[in-house]
């Protein structure tokens, strides 16, 4: 084999791993424990029969944009979607960063911001958050005086679970609009918060918002997520994005989903109060937590616990859970993930919990 060499930047890449081990009890991925009402699968199912399946799907999904524009209540030249959000923010950088283009992250949050970034040649810039994992304006200004052409704010923040708080994110978005950063905002989660920077956006702003079907939508085995911003920057990223890219499945499920707008806010009143519910129990038991406005939970066994962040992932998982281990994550130290699941899941999850640290 004569293969030619991969490039040499991507040779220093390690993948994106999120192990995908079979268990019990699975909460370590942040999807919705709950699944789509089964009239929207039964919907689907009799939608597909009516498609053509040998010609191209409609390539600019009009009727999808024209349905979360409406969601949204923004003109549907201000969407496009794409298979899941991480192909939105890929495509972002594709046209936004680059080689010899630089995006900032403040650190910790979602691995794939600095991940796409060096895929895309684009060089990171790190912040860093403070101890409480909020962002200080000292280092926002530090940040941009190294000139990003994109900077990502992730909001509720993963896997802290911090919410940006409105009057920050609008001071960040005035700032980088005059020295010409795009700002992009990161709300995979945005719905368990109490505000959206989509009401943020107006034609003109440098602004960009990410959202996705994975989570409050509960459809991540669908691959959708879209980009709410001022038309001028979907223009250009509709120029980057490859011809038919999102098929005719996904275009109708996700035209359907948005008839179930009740069903998505009850599941997602259910999983807040979850929420709510475990951080109570946790602060019964020996660990520091976070405050989360998303459908998961940072937290770190105290040292009166006596064990490990690692340890406590491993004897959770010989239990058949499995959480996130973020414990050798730089900044997170110990800590681990839990993604809120069913009543029944989170019971067990508590259980198992306490009988190893107390
Ligand atoms: C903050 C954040 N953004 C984006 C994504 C990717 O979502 P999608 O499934 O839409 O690609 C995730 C998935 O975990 C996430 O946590």
């Amino acid at each position: 084999m004569n293969l030619p060499k991969i490039r040499d930047d991507l040779s220093l890449l390690d993948g994106y791993h999120s192990p995908q081990v079979d268990v019990e009890i699975r909460l370590n991925t942040n999807e919705s424990p709950i699944p789509p009402p089964i009239k929207l699968a039964e919907d689907l199912g009799q939608e597909l029969l009516k498609v053509n399946w040998n010609r191209y799907p409609d390539r600019m999904a009009s009727q999808l944009h024209r349905d979360i524009a409406k969601f949204h209540n923004v003109d549907s030249s201000m969407v496009l979607a794409a298979n899941g959000s991480n192909e939105v923010l890929q495509s972002l950088l594709l046209t936004y960063g680059g080689f010899g283009r630089k995006a900032s992250v403040f650190e910790p949050t979602y691995a794939l911001h600095s991940h796409i970034s060096a895929l895309t040649g684009t060089e990171v810039i790190i912040g860093e958050c403070s101890k409480d994992f909020t962002i200080e304006e000292s280092t926002v200004n530090a940040v941009l005086q190294q000139g990003p052409d994109v900077l990502f704010l992730c909001s509720p923040n993963n896997p802290t679970g911090v919410v940006a708080e409105r009057e920050f994110v609008e001071s960040v978005i005035e700032r980088c609009s005059s020295l010409g950063t795009l700002v992009i905002i990161d709300e995979a989660y945005g719905e368990f918060s109490d505000w959206s920077a989509v009401d943020l956006i107006r034609e003109g702003s440098h602004i960009a918002v990410t959202k996705t079907f994975s989570k409050t939508w509960s459809m991540a085995g669908i691959r959708l997520g879209y980009v709410v911003a001022p038309s001028e920057i979907i223009e250009n990223v509709r120029n980057v994005v490859l011809p038919y890219h999102l098929d005719s499945m996904k275009q109708i499920a996700g035209s359907l989903a948005l008839q179930y707008i009740d069903d998505m806010h009850s599941r997602i009143d259910l999983l807040i109060e979850e929420r709510e519910r475990m951080a109570r129990k946790l602060s019964d038991l020996p660990v520091r937590q976070w405050p989360s406005g998303a459908n998961f939970i940072l937290f770190r066994p105290s040292d009166e616990a006596k064990i490990s962040g690692e340890s406590l992932w491993e004897a959770l998982l010989e239990r058949s859970i499995l959480v996130r281990n973020c414990s050798s994550w730089p900044r997170l130290e110990g800590c681990l993930r839990v993604t809120i699941g069913t009543t029944e899941e989170n019971n067990s999850f508590l259980e198992h919990l306490e009988a190893i640290l107390v």
